[in-house]
């Protein structure tokens, strides 16, 4: 029989979930996330097996969890460096947020730190290192969350996953360099092998004429897909997690790092292949093969439960402006570091600082040195942040501890819907509207990680 910790963690691409059955109230049985090295063999055509950091052995790991239950997850750090988890998307108090210096101690090799928390928000989120994220994550250290609102299992004929993360990897499986400042100071730095959950294209499977629920996760610290689904018509039900308010068409759907999208299509007799298009070529992501098994789903798509997210009113809002920038260090930063006898050099982790918000560059470093925050926020106000890209790269830009609509952009018709992550194109200006409801200093930051750690990162209190 499988024990509750097994089920909690099973491998992606399973079709058939084993039902989970929570015997309490009091929520799902706590589990524990080991942080240290495992190996996985990642280059095609070769033996050679690489020693990735991840959570668990699987890899993807994937946590399901029902929304409104206290979760207890227990991080053992068994790396030779410290870290944290954050949980990437979830409305959760700041104490649990995971974020080194800020929101806790680092967690030390060796040592533990339990978190507990209830998801509020049911949908498919990811977790996370605050540290040294360019190699943490670079190695794999990552799981895909899905939260589940109570009775939802079963809406789907299938439910599958899909974690995109690219690696940079030797011929001898060995790890090549994680952050250059040639990638550092563009678009990233790319991995030369492409997987999905862990492969060349994730092999999938689905009953005939059942709904399937394809959770799509962007993993990878640099990469933007773009997608398109082949062999059946696709739906985007929900973005970085939230329930749409009706279906958007997948077709030239950008996913940036860190951003999720779940699509909902009816599984024909032949194959659906879900591609990215960003090139002329269509790369194949995943590929679902009908299954020998039928299902007698209605014609009608099932629906999603609405979203808990407080709805903002823009209409109430207050403005503020966040000019994404290359770097430089701000007169008030600066100023800062000298009152408090540290140097400029203490501020950048590969002693470079490429990128700012407001003028403001705050660089890896794991947050050890607090700058001022970028903008002070009334807790229970409405805020609409225009953000806008002075850059000629795209930035994948994330807010903490709050759920935003995206509203509008200067440069594309956009169906508003709910995000914690927004992808803003060089010379766009995207508003996003949310209740600053969640008190606390809340990081905000471009998820190209590479951008993040030399100096697009920031934060905003609530207070
Ligand atoms: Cu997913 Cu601050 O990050
Ligand atoms: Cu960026």
């Amino acid at each position: 029989m499988l024990t509750r910790r097994r089920m909690l963690t099973t491998a992606a691409g399973l079709m058939a979930l084993p039902p989970l059955r929570f015997a309490h109230a009091a929520g799902p049985a706590p589990i524990d996330l080991v942080a240290r090295e495992r190996s996985l063999a990642l280059l095609p055509r070769s033996p050679a097996r690489t020693p990735i950091w991840a959570y668990a052995d699987d890899w993807p790991l994937v946590l399901r969890l029902p929304r409104g239950e206290t979760f207890r997850a227990t991080l053992h750090n068994e790396l030779a460096e410290h870290t944290t988890i954050h949980w990437h998307g979830l409305r959760i108090p700041l104490a649990m947020d995971g974020v080194p210096y800020m929101t806790q101690k680092p967690v030390e090799p060796g040592q533990s730190f339990a978190y507990e928390f209830a998801p509020p928000d049911a949908g498919t989120f990811f977790f996370h290192p605050h540290c040294d994220t360019v190699t943490q994550l670079g190695r794999g250290l990552a799981g895909a969350l899905i939260v589940e609102e109570p009775g939802e299992r079963g809406l789907f004929a299938a439910d599958l996953v899909c974690a995109i993360k690219d690696w940079q990897i030797n011929p001898d499986g060995s790890f090549g360099a994680f952050i250059t400042a040639k990638g550092a100071s563009h678009a990233g730095t790319f991995g030369n092998i492409e997987t999905v959950n862990g492969k060349p294209v994730a092999e999938l499977a689905a009953p005939p004429g059942g709904w399937v629920r394809l959770r799509v996760l962007n993993l990878d610290s640099s990469r933007i897909v773009v997608l398109d689904l082949a062999g059946a018509q696709g739906h985007i039900i929900a973005t970085d997690g939230n329930p749409t308010d009706g279906p958007i068409p997948v077709k030239g759907w950008r996913l940036g790092p860190a951003m999720r999208v779940d699509i909902a299509f009816r599984m024909p007799d032949g194959p659906v292949v879900l591609n990215n298009v960003f090139s002329t070529v269509p790369r194949p992501l995943a590929r679902i093969t009908a299954s020998d098994a039928m299902a007698a789903d209605s014609d009608a798509m099932p629906l999603l439960s609405p979203s808990h997210v407080p709805p903002a009113d823009p209409r109430n809002a207050a403005r503020l402006t966040f000019d994404l920038t290359a770097g430089h260090v701000s007169p008030q930063l600066e100023a800062w570091l000298k009152e408090s006898g540290l140097g400029l050099d203490a501020l950048c982790l590969p002693g470079q600082t490429f990128w700012s918000i407001n003028g403001a560059s705050w660089a890896g470093q794991s947050h050890q040195l607090t700058p001022p925050p970028l903008a002070e926020l009334k807790l229970g106000q409405t805020y609409v942040f225009e953000l806008f890209n002075g850059t000629p790269h795209p930035h994948p830009i994330h807010l903490h501890g709050h759920t935003f609509k995206v509203l509008r952009s200067t440069k594309k018709q956009i169906v508003p819907h709910l995000a914690d992550t927004v992808l803003v194109a060089p010379k766009e200006r995207v508003e996003i509207c949310f209740i600053a409801d969640n008190p606390g200093d809340w990081m905000m930051h471009c998820h190209i990680i590479e951008h993040q750690e030399t100096g697009m990162m920031g934060y905003v209190r609530v207070a």
